[in-house]
């Protein structure tokens, strides 16, 4: 059951809605529940709700975010109603029967047959899920391969040789960017060899360890590395300098989100690409759904936000 929750806990990001008036002014509290505060590209994702809903405020209306902490009221409510469930249905159905509108964002809860069919989103009128499709995230990293010259066969052997390091396998942005990536490869018609793929669970340090380790056992083998986030990029790149291999001549490097310090790498070279995941478009998406749901506006079930490709070429012309 602890597992089971901590597992629930970390798939269900959720911003619970509910109001209250004094005098002129009407404050709508606002619960934004994180599965993790470490993680830099919820962070950015998180400041940038609260800065939002700033300038949404006018002389009355004001909104007063609470960060689920596990301190105040609505993280203990969305918390408990996490507790007695059973399922991501049941959470869902608890928190809308006790009245709060939910906004899922950046992970997306799949439906039995594995796509954007979740019941739980469908039947419910004050539910919706908003974020980016992660599987064209894969394919921008696959393509921008394909792209390069010598599209990642930097040995000339006929195959392109790679190593995956994969975000949170319960993740489904994890999951797709993994496959598409690839499939993009495949689908241009190149042939291709998993040398090594690990989970790195969207960690900086440990993207570090997993590619100095595959450098290690792989050596001059390795041609591209493949990071589900820029976080583990990061740390990849980190570890592709301390192997003595430089990016973009002896080896390819991409990640996803565009996290200033990876579009910097991408700037100088020393990152092949990145994929904008772009938080400040879902996250004003998923604050001015949630004002329509505070308003009683009627709402879609789902909400996308496209991925950009961030090659050396697209930051030149930034
Ligand atoms: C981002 C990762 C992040 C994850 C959190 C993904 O969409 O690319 O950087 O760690 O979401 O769920």
């Amino acid at each position: 059951m602890k597992k089971f929750l901590a597992i629930l806990l970390a798939a269900i990001m959720v911003l619970g809605l509910c109001s209250f008036a004094s005098a002129e002014v009407k404050t709508y509290k606002v619960g934004v529940a994180i599965y993790q505060y470490t993680d830099n590209f919820m962070t950015l994702y998180r400041n940038e709700i609260e800065a939002y809903f700033k300038t949404l405020e006018t002389d009355d209306v004001k909104y007063e975010v609470m960060p689920a902490d596990g301190k105040n009221d609505m993280a203990e409510q969305i918390i408990l109603n996490l507790v007695q469930t059973s399922s991501a249905d049941a959470v869902i159905d608890e928190i809308v029967a006790a009245g709060i509108p939910l906004v899922l964002i950046n992970r997306e809860p799949l439906g039995d047959n594995g796509d954007e069919s979740y019941e739980g989103i469908l039947n419910n009128p004050q539910v919706c899920y908003v974020g980016a499709d992660a599987r064209q995230s894969g394919t921008f990293q696959g393509e921008m391969v394909c792209e390069l010259d010598n599209h990642g066969d930097i040995n000339g052997d006929g195959k392109i040789s790679y190593v995956m390091i994969e975000g949170d396998p319960e993740n489904v942005d994890a999951q797709y960017r993994t496959e598409f990536s690839i499939k993009a490869l495949k689908d241009a018609g190149y042939e291709v060899e998993c040398l090594d793929d690990q989970v790195g669970n969207w960690d900086q340090t440990k993207g570090q360890e997993l590619c100095a380790n595959a450098l290690n056992i792989y050596g001059d083998k390795v041609e591209v590395v493949f990071c589900n986030n820029d976080a583990m990029a990061l740390g990849a790149a980190t570890a592709i300098v301390a192997a003595g291999r430089t990016v973009g001549e002896d080896i390819y490097l991409l990640g996803v989100d565009a996290l200033e310090d990876a579009v910097e790498k991408v700037k100088i070279g020393e990152m092949t690409g990145t994929v904008l995941n772009d938080h400040i478009g879902q996250s004003h998406a998923a604050v001015d759904v949630a004002v329509k749901l505070l308003n009683g506006e009627e709402i879609q079930n789902y909400y996308w936000i496209d991925y950009v490709k961030v090659n050396k070429a697209y930051v030149d012309a930034m």
